[in-house]
């Protein structure tokens, strides 16, 4: 069954979906072929949904309607599914009313600005009968997936005991991505933390199991930030966060996320176990008293072809599986709160001081944190989309 599809939102991100339907169609997904039909975009900055549909043209073979304000196509087009490509606060509003006009949902990483909004998604698309996905590529992909099947079954090292994770990266004082909303508080909730780390997060969750409990201190070191697009914002998120997780399986973790960088940017992922450590930057593994081997051939054989290699278009095959036949996503709305709940118990624990259990931010518990993101988002909320993305 061909579903017809939107895209809201036609920014950075759009492109790379836009590819990951192209090759789910291709490759077919649980024995359907031709998977979406691109019908229509919408987003306000003309630029972009001009620009996003000549490439739909020719990456698809068909070029979509585009639209200014997506309740306009919401009104006009009969579709079945939307893919939702805009900032995170509006994740939340826009998702509820795609679900009003009884469509299936695919959301961005994170699943929104707020647990409560997040847990709203899930709630009202259960309520409406409606499928929804998280579009989290951190945790999809034919090699990813490989990747865990190797690590769950102890081929790599053993069980895990200690998690390493840091990124640094080098925005001489500019913008992540080229966005200044990545660093508003309003709109992004949190900084790069918040950003890159639910894609980390959600990883955490699937490689190694649920945090309990999060401790960690943050820090804005570069509060003034410009470009030449967009000029100077004063910015009132986070750009540096050092974080300690105990997770339930009693792995202990140490996660570094800062995008204040300077010189030259640093990323490491190693998981060490007990018989043996993966350097998952290097691409590499080596177990006590043997040879340090690369990763890629050492998860070859639990590939499946069956799998795209890129992750979004799982995504995709995952979210018409789930509308077709109520196939259960690997990126489900679910984990994707959990991943949530992690970053903002870390910037709980920074703003109050204490560890914090990721099940307080969950229940709504804690909420010190998340309290300063509704205050903000009100200077934010109504910024034209031109300025910050
Ligand atoms: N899956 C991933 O790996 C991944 C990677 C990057 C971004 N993302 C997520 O995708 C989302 C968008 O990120 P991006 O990098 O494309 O940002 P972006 O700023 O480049 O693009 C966002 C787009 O949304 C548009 N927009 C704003 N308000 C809108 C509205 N009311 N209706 C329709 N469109 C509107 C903007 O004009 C802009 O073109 C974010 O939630 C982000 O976290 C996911």
């Amino acid at each position: 069954m061909t579903l017809k599809l939107a895209f809201i939102g036609t920014g950075g991100i759009a492109s790379w979906h836009l590819r990951g339907v192209a090759e789910v169609n291709q490759q077919g997904w649980a024995g359907a072929e031709r998977l979406y039909e691109l019908v229509a975009l919408a987003d306000p900055r003309a630029e972009a949904h001009e620009a996003l549909a000549a490439e739909a043209e020719t990456t698809l073979g068909q070029r979509p309607s585009v639209y200014g304000d997506y309740r306009q196509m919401l009104e006009r087009e009969a579709l079945d599914v939307v893919s939702l490509l805009v900032p995170h606060n509006l994740h939340w509003q826009i998702a509820r009313d795609c679900l009003d006009a009884g469509l299936h949902l695919q959301v961005q990483k994170p699943i929104a600005l707020t647990i409560a909004e997040g847990r709203r998604i899930i709630e009202y698309a259960q309520e409406k009968g409606r499928a929804m996905v998280v579009s989290e590529p951190s945790v999809l992909g034919r090699r990813t997936r490989a990747v865990l099947a190797a690590l769950h079954d102890g081929g790599l090292v053993g069980v895990p005991t200690m998690l390493l994770d840091y990124a640094v990266t080098v925005l001489y004082g500019g913008f992540f991505a080229g966005t200044p909303w990545r660093h508003l508080k309003g709109i992004a909730g949190a900084g790069w933390f918040l950003d890159h780390g639910v894609h980390r997060a959600q990883w955490f969750l699937e490689a190694l199991g649920s945090v309990v409990e999060a401790y960690a201190l943050t820090k804005t070191f570069e509060p003034v930030r410009r470009d030449e697009k967009h000029g100077t914002f004063t910015v009132d998120t986070e750009d540096s966060a050092l974080a300690v997780l105990r997770f339930e399986t009693g792995v202990l973790g140490h996660w570094l996320v800062a995008s204040a960088g300077h010189g030259a940017p640093f990323g490491a992922v190693l998981v060490y176990g007990t018989e043996g450590v993966v350097n998952f930057t290097a691409g590499t593994t080596q177990k006590d008293g043997g040879d340090q081997r690369q990763l890629d051939e050492v998860v070859k054989p639990y590939e499946d072809d069956r799998i795209p290699a890129d992750p979004i278009a799982h995504s995709f095959g995952e979210l018409h599986a789930l509308i077709t036949a109520g196939a259960p996503p690997l990126s489900s709305g679910k984990l994707a709160l959990e991943a949530l709940a992690i970053v903002y118990a870390c910037l709980e624990a920074a703003t109050t001081g204490r560890p914090v259990a990721v099940a307080d931010v969950l229940s709504g518990a804690a909420h010190t944190y998340e309290d300063t993101i509704e205050a903000a988002r009100q200077q934010w909320g109504n910024v034209p989309a031109a300025r910050v993305s």
